[in-house]
């Protein structure tokens, strides 16, 4: 049965969840208040990178399901189910900044009806259900339902995992409320489990930073590999067949980035810090990330000797492939490191060089990978963009100073490249 969907914020997480609730058959009205944004969106143009979603939204345009408005308080008064997707950026300490979602609750206060289930979609702290209810009730909401349905959405791939969810998590302290939100997602094959808020808050973040400990582990014992000569992708290989392990989240690299893991790990230990329960492994998840970075900067800097004056080429700025993210991505806290050492970094990316430029002011870009490598002391290899596994590295060598490529990804056969004059370093190969 259709429903009236409203969602404040057309982010990532609203856009994905407004487009995709669109296309499971509900009416959905999204609201936000940059007016440039909602008069692009009107017309189907959408302001991020993410795969499906520019034909998921205007699909829903074209059948009237999707809608967009400025007015936050239209989208809580048309609507019984108002799901909130603002950000919440990190504060200096650690914790979320909360006082977008506190501005929405406010501004949706006034068109609530006791029918309505105010839910909050976007990664928010343990307490925040009850945060927002205390908000809107002193806005004058009355009778309301509050609900916590965190989102598990990968940037690149977030429609795709809205649709096919592992998981559905709804946590109320009003199991009605609950079982009514579960109904939005009929369609979806997926288990529904129903907690109480605090819980449903915490799962979302124990399930971000398990991800970056397996990520940092993965780091952890590549880096030993690499010592003892053993080679990471064989060894995470045969840790993955462990059921109990899995192959995914394994991959060394130069760290976790992008606009959650950093955040939400961050998050949890200031949370873990506030209630005096000490989080050793934690603490060594992010610290193991930092140093990744150090760790990459540092080889390149080996390879040449010094850094000062050297010419590198720079592959991949997004924090991960097929994204234009760069928040919070390793590659370009790299580049700045080999900037401010006297470096001088010419770097491209399918998809996230405009964003990074505007980031790092004395980043050059190169406008294909071929030119980035001219006259290069160095490649590095930093995000694991399909199209750099297959270019001519025997052409690319050919016009460099010196053929040395970091491979940050392990995504390029150290053998092939060793037979086009490379020399190859990946990490704990
Ligand atoms: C993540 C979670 O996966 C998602 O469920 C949550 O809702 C938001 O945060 P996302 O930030 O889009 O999604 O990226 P993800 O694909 O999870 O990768 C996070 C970071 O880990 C990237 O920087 C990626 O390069 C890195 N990573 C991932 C590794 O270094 N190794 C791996 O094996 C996997």
């Amino acid at each position: 049965m259709a429903s009236k969907i409203g969602v404040v914020g057309c982010g990532y997480v609203g856009l994905v969840t407004g487009a995709c609730f669109a296309s499971l058959g509900h009416d959905v009205l999204c609201a936000d208040i940059d007016a440039d944004r909602i008069e692009k969106l009107s017309k189907g143009f959408i302001p991020i990178f993410e795969p499906g979603l520019e034909e998921l939204v205007r699909e829903g345009i074209a059948s009237q399901r999707l809608r967009f408005t400025t007015s936050t308080r239209t989208a809580a008064e048309e609507s019984e189910y108002i799901f909130i997707c603002v950000q919440t950026p990190q504060l200096p300490d650690g914790n979320a900044n909360m006082s977008f979602v506190e501005d929405a609750a406010r501004e949706i206060a006034g068109g609530l009806s006791p029918r309505s289930i105010v839910i909050n979609k976007s990664t928010m702290p343990v307490g925040s259900v009850e945060r927002v209810r205390q908000v809107a009730e002193g806005a004058g909401a009355v009778e309301v339902h509050f609900v916590s349905n965190p989102e598990f959405l990968r940037e690149g791939s977030a429609v795709y995992d809205f649709l096919h969810p592992d998981r559905i998590v709804i946590g109320s302290d009003d199991p009605v409320a609950a079982g009514r939100v579960s109904q939005l997602y009929t369609g979806l094959h997926a288990p529904i489990l129903i907690t109480d808020a605090a819980s449903a808050e915490m799962i979302k973040y124990a399930s971000n930073a398990f991800l970056a400990m397996k990520i940092s582990f993965a780091n952890g014992i590549a880096n030993l590999c690499a010592a003892v000569g053993a080679d990471a992708a064989e060894v995470t290989l045969g840790m993955g067949y462990d059921r109990r392990i899995g192959f995914e989240f394994l991959k060394p690299g130069p760290g976790f980035g992008g606009s959650c893991f950093p955040k939400d790990s961050s998050a949890l230990l200031a949370l873990a810090r506030e209630q005096g329960v000490p989080f050793a492994l934690l603490d060594a998840t992010l610290e193991v990330n930092a140093s990744q970075i150090s760790r990459i900067v540092a080889m390149i800097e080996a390879s040449l000797g010094e850094l000062n004056g050297r010419r590198i080429g720079v592959l991949g700025l997004a924090f991960k492939a097929n994204t234009d993210d760069v928040r919070d991505s390793p590659a370009i806290e790299i580049c700045r490191r080999l900037l401010e050492s006297g470096a001088e970094v010419v770097a491209t990316d399918p998809a996230g060089s405009e964003r990074a430029a505007s980031l790092l002011p004395g980043l050059r870009l190169g406008p294909d990978p071929a030119s980035t490598a001219e006259g290069a002391d160095c490649l590095a290899l930093l995000t694991e963009w399909e199209d750099f596994r297959w270019l001519d590295y025997e052409a690319i060598g050919a016009t460099m100073a010196r053929k040395i490529m970091i491979d940050a990804r392990n995504l390029l056969d150290p053998a092939a490249l060793r037979r086009a004059g490379f020399d190859y370093y990946g990490i704990g190969r």
